[in-house]
């Protein structure tokens, strides 16, 4: 998986990738990142990416040339069409679904925004995917297209180790996932739930898609809608809710 991002703070990028797990596969060669300055595509000699928005209002508007010259430049990189993923809190809300769909792409472009956002018309012209990362304003797509190779990169094969997995997750089944214990198995006088010290796979397993089911009713229970449920695991999720409804 090749990640293609511009903006105008490619550091940014590159520190927020660099790190962890991420970097790891970046050695690895399983991903790879490419931050383009959309700055060193600006058409003025101050280098100036950005003007004052037509109609009047507060802040400034990316121009539209400097980001179209940019994305010809990634494209010609590229050598074919790819998706382009606008961040925007105007967009689709990014979820795991959308994760999985797009881990399945060669190449990405990332667009990143700033200021009071950019020119409608690059937008109009290069734009596949405005995608959010949640009903909230950011100063800028950085940190949401970062969220999103994260959440990306980690659905790559290879990228997690061996050890650790993709399935049997949250969201994996729109349930949440199960509380994890490791040792000491008393710790401050709490005690590792029994059945996890029992070796019994099937109690284990039993009891994780039972606290899962609890977890999900407690804290999203917005989730159920869609989760396939037992008639057993219904009536438990119901009574969850008509508890939390009464706290
Ligand atoms: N840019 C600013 N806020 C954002 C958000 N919530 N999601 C994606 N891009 C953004």
């Amino acid at each position: 998986m090749k990640f293609h991002v511009m903006t105008l703070f490619p550091e940014m990028i590159e520190q927020g990738f660099h790190s962890s797990i991420t970097g790891r596969a970046m050695e690895k060669g399983l991903l790879q990142l490419d931050a383009v300055n959309i700055r060193d595509y600006a058409v003025n000699k101050h280098m100036r990416v950005d003007d004052y928005p037509y109609g009047g209002g507060a802040g400034m508007v990316m121009q539209a040339e400097p980001v179209y010259r940019c994305y010809e430049a990634v494209k010609e990189k590229i050598g074919r069409d790819v998706r382009v993923i606008y961040l925007t809190p105007q967009g689709r809300v990014f979820n795991q679904k959308m994760a999985e769909e797009f881990a399945a792409e060669e190449d990405l472009i990332f667009l990143c925004g700033h200021y009071e956002g950019i020119d409608e018309r690059v937008l109009e012209e290069i734009v596949t995917d405005p995608v959010s990362i949640g009903d909230y304003v950011l100063t800028g797509g950085e940190l949401p297209s970062l969220v999103m190779m994260d959440a990306i990169s980690r659905l790559v094969p290879g990228v997690l180790g061996n050890d650790m997995s993709a399935v049997g997750e949250s969201f994996a089944d729109s349930l949440l996932e199960y509380p994890q214990y490791s040792r000491p198995a008393v710790w401050r006088e709490k005690e590792v739930p029994e059945v996890l010290l029992s070796g019994h796979h099937a109690n284990v397993d039993a009891w994780r898609r039972e606290q899962s089911v609890i977890r999900t009713a407690k804290w999203r229970p917005d989730l159920l809608e869609t989760a396939q449920l037992t008639k057993k695991e219904r009536i438990l999720a119901e009574k969850i809710l008509a508890s939390e409804g009464e706290l």
